[in-house]
């Protein structure tokens, strides 16, 4: 009751009164009074006048379910949601799901992850409230020689709308980190599951710095927050709607039309091409000048004259982190 009641409240432009709120939803005056007082101490400001009622003034900076719901526009990306307060990791509560026959377009968030993973075996530490860790499911009716186009959508999508809703610069670091300038913004960890060629599902997590201001000592000279950047608070939630419209979009779009248009993009927003780099295979380290970017996603690397190819793994890029 306590979401739709803040529900009415952030749809309403002015007061409405308490016998409003317990008509529309059925309830008593004393319980629009406890979920009243309930979402004050969660941080909502709801001014409240004699005669006139309530009226939501401030929101805390949280995922909340209901007003992510009246605000996103999707059609199949997130209209089944999960918040969760807390989690370990949110590409495992997926994967779970998916195991137990989730459809695909789910999406669960939550307000903290404590043991998030990252690419590689690492760990992504994400502070309580300020980042955005998000998880999502796809069913892709595509041949398995595809899916590393499927694991660029993601970071494509979150350059997209850093782009166009806040004015920044952002870029990205082949396959699927987000980045400003050398710094590092965004990560995406992209698992699968097959059975023999068929793909199962994918899961796609990605985890966004955005009201971060100070960061663990050994990532502080690399890592970058949307807060830092943009020098405001910016509101996680608005935020998560608009990766999810972007990342709906961009996959219908590849599903109608092909890879042509995505890549292109891609391209133009790839900060590793033009670029030297160095990687290692089978333990031998090789260093050459990043040219390209393949129909299937992958890197190609001009190494003395010979191109390479990369599907996976750690690029360095000289110059950014
Ligand atoms: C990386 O850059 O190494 C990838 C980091 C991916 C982090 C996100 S946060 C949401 C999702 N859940 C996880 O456990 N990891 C991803």
């Amino acid at each position: 009751m306590k979401d739709l009641i803040l529900m009415m409240l952030s749809k309403a432009d002015d007061y409405i009164s308490g016998e409003e709120i317990s008509q529309k939803l059925n309830v008593t005056r004393t319980a629009v009074w406890k979920n009243i007082k309930k979402l004050r101490e969660e941080g909502y400001t709801i001014n409240s006048a004699t005669n006139k009622g309530y009226k939501l003034v401030d929101s805390p900076n949280l995922l909340n379910m209901q007003q992510i719901k009246s605000e996103l526009k999707t059609n199949w990306l997130g209209q089944e949601l999960i918040v969760m307060q807390e989690t370990g990791s949110t590409n495992q509560e997926v994967k779970a799901l998916a195991a137990n026959g989730a459809q695909r377009g789910l999406v669960v968030a939550t307000e903290l992850q404590s043991k998030g993973k990252g690419r590689l075996g690492r760990t992504w530490i994400s502070p309580k409230g300020k980042d955005l860790c998000f998880s999502i499911l796809l069913k892709p009716q595509i041949d398995m020689s595809e899916i590393g186009i499927v694991t660029l959508c993601g970071a494509l999508a979150v350059c997209r709308v850093i782009r166009e809703h806040l004015g920044l610069d952002a870029k990205i670091k082949w396959p699927n980190d987000v980045i400003i300038g050398s710094r590092k913004l965004c990560g995406i960890l992209t698992e699968m599951a097959a059975d023999m060629e068929q793909i199962e599902y994918v899961v796609s997590g990605i985890g966004i710095n955005v009201n971060n201001t100070d960061f663990a000592e050994d990532i502080a000279h690399k890592a970058t927050s949307l807060c830092i950047e943009s020098g405001k608070e910016i509101d996680r939630a608005k935020l998560l709607c608009r990766v999810l419209e972007a990342i709906e979009k961009i996959i219908d779009t590849y599903y109608e039309n092909g890879e042509t248009a995505l890549l292109a993009e891609y391209r133009l927003l790839c900060a590793t091409i033009g670029r030297e780099v160095s990687f290692t295979r089978s333990g031998k380290s090789y260093v050459g000048y990043a040219s390209d970017i393949t129909s299937t996603g992958s890197l190609v690397v001009d190494c003395s004259g010979n191109k390479t190819e990369i599907s996976s793994g750690e690029v360095t890029v000289q110059g950014i982190y």
